[in-house]
């Protein structure tokens, strides 16, 4: 009869768990007979004394096993899907889905939503009005058969193991433990069926993983996994140390990720958006080449150019039209998933427009000096989005899907003094009180460093 108190004071002397003792001890905390303080003191000694490949592969097993496990089978095609560690600005889920099944590769996408200073696809998503992410399995499966992807919600019934001990080690502060992070990570692709995976895994201020090191650690343990569990797997390692793209918070988000789909966006965001799809479509059995890859990938953001569309830099903020100015395989594909799942562009559109016609106007957040960005940190970025009401502090907090940040700047790039650094969205909820902004303004002071010319 095996106890919890004793496999808990095994882990803490830094002893191997074995096979059945990681299954029971998931087991009974999914069926309620091990109660949080026994698992967050297990997950404390996890997080000190670390788990070796083998326990780390059972865990993830474990995890995998304590639901539901999809499986795909459409013809001749591997089903593949993605995952990045999270970050700041990161909207790649949007362009790389739809960017890799418009070259034929069906993607059947799990996501989450954002907690703290991260943000998370679904809330992008949800920015479109209608855009519905409560899929049933059944009902992924349907759409990834008909259209060729789908991104939803992970249903209740995937990996509720996961998902009782991620909130327990976000509030134990056990979250970055390499094999914690490994099989929560793992378990949830396993239990949704992907045949082909690619990880994007970040480092830096704004990601679990603060050093390259680390996140190179938690790569290799994330493919042995996934290759050890015959599963087509390959992992990018990407830096998080600024801000991905100009844009933070949901539909600003959604806005940039739409130019990129349309053959333009920021430099940064479209670089790994092609590096990311050339991987999918090689795990998913596209090409064995990376150039191809790389190749099909470029193509599917190249289009023919649309007369008379455009898109204006008008300052303050930048207004893109609602007509695409390329119409690029991806972003057709972007049209169909939108339109599969009952989201509607053109009241995305109307909202965004309707914001600025109701007089909620960015504040702009101006260089206090002349010089170089030398550091746009990217955690502190995050934060004062989430103070503005573009993320949730705790897992119930709302989210206002028009908060946000627009950069002007990156690193590297110079400033006089006054120019305007970046524009603040606030929520349209309710007024964003001074002291509040106080807060965010002394946040985005701590985010930025100069270099004087
Ligand atoms: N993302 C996850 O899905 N799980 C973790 O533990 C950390 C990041």
């Amino acid at each position: 009869m095996l106890r919890m108190s004793e496999l808990i004071e095994r882990k803490r002397n830094g002893n191997k768990l074995s096979a059945s003792e990681i299954r029971w001890i998931i087991q009974e905390y999914v069926a309620g007979t091990i109660p949080d303080c026994q698992m967050a003191a297990w997950a404390m000694a996890v997080f000190f004394q670390g788990m070796n490949a083998e326990e780390t592969m059972e865990l993830t097993m474990a995890m995998a096993q304590s639901g539901d496990i999809l499986e795909w089978s459409l013809k001749d095609k591997l089903v593949v899907d993605k995952h990045s560690t999270g970050g700041v600005g990161d909207k790649t889920t949007l362009v790389v889905v739809p960017l890799v099944a418009s070259c034929g590769v069906p993607v059947a996408k799990m996501s989450g939503r954002g907690l703290g200073h991260t943000g998370g696809t679904l809330d992008k998503l949800l920015a479109i009005p209608g855009f519905n992410v409560e899929l049933s399995s059944e009902d992924m499966r349907r759409q990834v058969g008909d259209i060729g992807l789908a991104i939803a919600a992970q249903s209740a019934s995937l990996v509720p193991a996961d998902k009782k001990l991620y909130g327990l080690r976000d509030v134990t502060a056990c979250v970055d433990s390499i094999p914690l992070i490994a099989s929560s990570v793992m378990s949830k692709k396993i239990a949704a069926g992907a045949q082909g995976i690619v990880l994007d895994v970040k480092y830096g201020s704004g990601a679990f993983m603060t050093t390259r090191d680390r996140a190179q650690q938690l790569a290799e343990i994330m493919l042995a996994i996934g290759e050890g569990l015959g599963r087509s797997t390959r992992a990018l390692i990407s830096p998080m140390e600024e801000p991905l793209g100009m844009a933070v918070g949901n539909s600003l988000e959604v806005m940039e990720a739409i130019e990129v789909l349309q053959g333009g966006g920021p430099k940064d965001l479209r670089e790994i958006c092609i590096e990311l799809a050339a991987n999918m479509l090689m795990v998913g059995g596209r090409t064995g080449n990376e150039r191809e890859a790389q190749a099909l990938a470029v193509q599917g953001l190249q289009g023919s150019n649309m007369p008379g569309a455009s898109v204006q830099e008008g300052f303050p903020q930048k207004v893109i039209t609602q007509e695409p100015t390329r119409s690029t395989p991806a972003w057709q594909m972007f049209q169909t998933l939108v339109a599969a799942q009952g989201g509607s562009l053109d009241a995305f559109w109307e909202e965004v427009q309707g914001q600025r016609r109701h007089g909620i106007e960015p504040v702009l957040f101006l260089s206090p000096a002349k010089g170089t960005l030398a550091r746009l940190d990217a955690r502190r970025i995050g934060q004062a989005a989430m103070l503005l009401g573009a993320g949730r502090d705790t897992q119930d907090s709302p989210v206002d899907v028009h908060a946000g940040i627009q950069l002007y700047k990156k690193c590297g790039d110079t400033t006089e003094k006054g120019e305007p650094l970046m524009a603040l969205y606030l929520s349209s909820q309710e007024p964003t009180p001074q002291e509040k902004m106080g807060r965010v303004c002394e946040v985005l002071k701590d985010a930025i460093d100069f270099r004087i010319n």
